[in-house]
This record gives structure tokens, sequence and C-alpha cells, in this order.
């Protein structure tokens, strides 16, 4: 029941999922997102009359193709408030994208003198990249651990120092769900002239994001997770840098000029983005940032919010639960991360699925942060738009079931 309707968002009817599996209470937005049918509409449009190989032919589906992927760009570059079309690069995913930036500027201006450092909590896509490129250049890694709520503390950024040329951390961390302050670690960054990576993919379509006003270097998120197709993803790299890296992926599309004697590139985006593009996946994420600033990321924000507070506040409740993260929900992600005394969290998941609700279990592709952590593996439940506190109150009781199961009588 949604009890306070100038906070909570009504908008589970967007979603036709929710018709058909009547008893789905899905908590698990953070790993992907339902779909809106308006997105899918716009993706049965483009499928069915506007579909064209993009920059490719001179007639008229070509040419919409191009249209659409040059629409989406720059949909992108409003989104994050980028100053300019070229910054925004297309990719599959955010792993693709922090790929881009580790073959691409990595291993190319970070040398054996020099120091990564990663955050502990960085999801694996943006920690192991790190590892093969300190691997393959002999820079040194280093870690900006968290702490118990899973925020980096001052004492850990004053890790950054002269020989630090490259600071990677995520934004929102999706294995404890917690907030950081972005924009100090990218200024302190900026002090020692090191480069900062953004990871942004629990942020997207949660909050605004202003890389201007962070001032973030590269910023990589997917479209997955808010609301578009699998396939598709963003890099966001400051021009001055894309424009000197070399290319990840060759072959066509990223040419200026080919010969038997050499290849010359073409220019800044075009020169990341190889092969037949994923159109369809830029006209979905076009859509699903319509749909998102429809609604207004900060009726989003207030929304999740709130529905994060009362599920962090009805879980701690439960005296055989821990909740972890930060105790304040402005450092929180729209996720709760927990686990059960006595129950491990795959029994709990596979329990709770038997009751329609879908939460993710393991450890979140953030091995390092579980294990700095003390924890094996947790239970995460993550919100979005389409849920209520409804939702939470239905995983309140199957939390109870499953200590049953287990023969706890509390
Ligand atoms: C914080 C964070 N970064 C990166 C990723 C990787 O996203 P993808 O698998 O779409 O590349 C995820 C996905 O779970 C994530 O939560």
């Amino acid at each position: 029941m949604n009890n306070n309707r100038e906070i909570y968002l009504d908008i589970k009817g967007d979603f036709p999922v929710f018709e058909r599996e009547l008893d789905l209470v899905y908590l698990d937005h953070a790993a992907t997102s339902q779909k809106p049918e308006m997105v899918v509409d716009v993706l049965k449009e483009q499928m069915l009359f506007e579909n064209g190989s993009p920059h490719r032919g001179a007639h008229r589906m070509s040419v919409l193709a191009t249209e659409i992927y040059n629409k989406g760009r720059n949909a992108v570059r409003e989104f994050i408030h980028a100053r300019r079309s070229e910054e925004i690069i297309f990719t599959k995913n955010a792993t693709e994208s922090l790929n881009l930036i580790a073959y691409s500027y990595g291993l190319h201006s970070i040398g054996k003198e020099d120091e990564i450092l990663v955050a502990i909590s960085a999801h694996h896509s943006n920690f192991v990249p790190w590892q093969m490129v300190a691997e393959k250049t002999g820079a040194s890694l280093k870690y900006l651990m968290v702490d118990e709520f899973g925020d980096i503390p001052d004492s850990e950024i004053s890790k950054i120092n002269e020989k630090t040329k490259l600071v990677a951390f995520s934004w929102i961390s999706n294995g404890i769900g917690t907030k950081v302050d972005a924009q100090r670690i990218i200024e302190k960054a900026h002090e020692v002239g090191a480069v900062a990576v953004v990871d942004a993919a629990q942020i997207a379509g949660h909050e605004p994001i202003d890389v201007q006003a962070v001032d973030a270097d590269f910023l990589v998120f997917s479209g997955h997770k808010m609301f578009a197709p699998q396939g598709i993803g963003v890099l966001y790299g400051k021009y001055d840098l894309l424009d000197k890296m070399p290319p990840f992926l060759t072959g066509g599309d990223m040419i200026e000029y080919v010969s038997c004697e050499g290849t010359t590139f073409a220019k800044v985006p075009e020169r990341f983005e190889a092969g037949t593009q994923n159109v369809t996946g830029v006209r979905g994420l076009t859509a699903a940032i319509d749909y998102v600033l429809s609604i207004g990321l900060d009726r989003i924000s207030v929304h999740e919010s709130a529905l994060t507070s009362y599920a962090v506040e009805q879980l701690k409740k439960l005296p055989f639960v821990t909740v972890y993260g930060a105790e304040s929900v402005e450092k929180r992600g729209a996720l709760v991360i927990f686990n059960i005394e006595g129950i491990h969290p795959h029994d709990v998941a596979s329990i709770l699925d038997e009751e329609g609700i879908a939460i993710r279990a393991g450890h979140h592709c953030t091995q390092p942060l579980m294990k700095h952590l003390g924890l094996g593996a947790s239970c995460r439940a993550s919100f979005s738009i389409y849920n209520g506190t409804e939702d939470i109150d239905t995983l309140v009781k199957g939390i109870k079931r499953v200590r049953e199961v287990f023969g706890y009588d509390d």
C-alpha cells in the first residue's frame, strides 16, 4: 500500500510484466530494470519501420538510422550534461566502456612508475581491467578502502598522491549501496594530475548526473539498468582525453582511410565505434531517457529514497536481520544489502523466489568488497519507480517465511 501519495509514484501500470506476473515482487532493479511499454513500443516502431545501417548509405533507411543514432548521442549528452556530443561513445554496456578506457587510455598513458587507485567497493568491471593494466604496464595497483558503512573516508582519499595516474570508483556501490562523494575524490585526483573514472551504473536513471559539475574525466553506465534494452552502454570522456586515445576495436566505420600501406582512424567518437552500431539500442536508450525525464529525476529520487528508508527501517526491526551500508539515506542508493542470521543468502533468494520475490544473492560482482567487509555473500533488495511500500511489506513477510522454513520460530 502506498501510504504517502505525495512522496510515492504510482507507476507500476507502465510495466506490462506486472500485469502478467501478478505475484512478482521485483527487487532486482540494480541487476537490470524491467521495461516500460512506452520504450518497447518505440523499439518496435524502429525495428519495423526505421531500420537501416547507420553512416553507410545514401538511401532513406540508412539516413533515418543515422539520424536516430545521432539524436541518441545528443539525448545522452543532454542527460549527463556533457559539453559536446563527441564526448559520448556508445558501447555494449558499462563493462565494455570500462574496458575501452583501460585498453585505450590505461595501457597507453600509465607506466611502471605510476600508481592506479581503485576503490575496494568497485564492481569487478571497474576492478579487473585495472588489474590487467597494472600487470601489463608494471604500474602499482593500490586500493581505496571503504569504512564499515561503505564510504571512502578522507584518510583513504589522501592515498591519492603525485604517483597516482588514475582513480576508479563506483559513485553508488552495487555491493553495499553507499553513495560516495564523487566530487571530492575527483577534486583530489585532479590536484595531482590524475584522471578519475566514475562508474555511474547505479546512479544513472535514479538521480541527475552532471559530468561537468563533478568534473569527471570518464563516466560510464549501462542502458539496461535504466529501462533501455540490454546491449547498449555509454562511455563519457572529456574530449581532450578521447582525442588522444587510440582505437579499442578496429574495422569498419572507425576509419578515415584504409590502404595496403596502413590505416588512418576517424575522429572521436566514431574512432571508438567499430562495426555496425546498435541503432535499436540507441533508440531504446533515447526512449528510456525520455521516459525518465517525463517522470522527473527529482521525483524518482524522492520516491526511491523514501522507499529505501522504509526498507531499511522495516528490515532493521527484524532481530535476525543485519542491514549493511550507510546510516543516512542521503548516502544510500536505491538498494539494501542484508543477511539473515543462520541462513545462506542463496537459500534466502531461492525461498523468496517461491513466494514471487526476486532479490539478488551472492557477491554481487564485488568479491574484494565482500572480503573486506568480512562477508562471504549477502542478499540485495534493490528498488525502482515501479516498487511501492507494499513490495517491502511482502519482502518482510517473505523473510519471516524463510525463517520458518529453516525451523526458527521467532
Ligand atoms: C556498479 C556497477 N558497475 C558496473 C556494472 C556492470 O554492468 P554491465 O554488466 O551492464 O556491464 C554493474 C552491473 O551490475 C554495476 O552494478
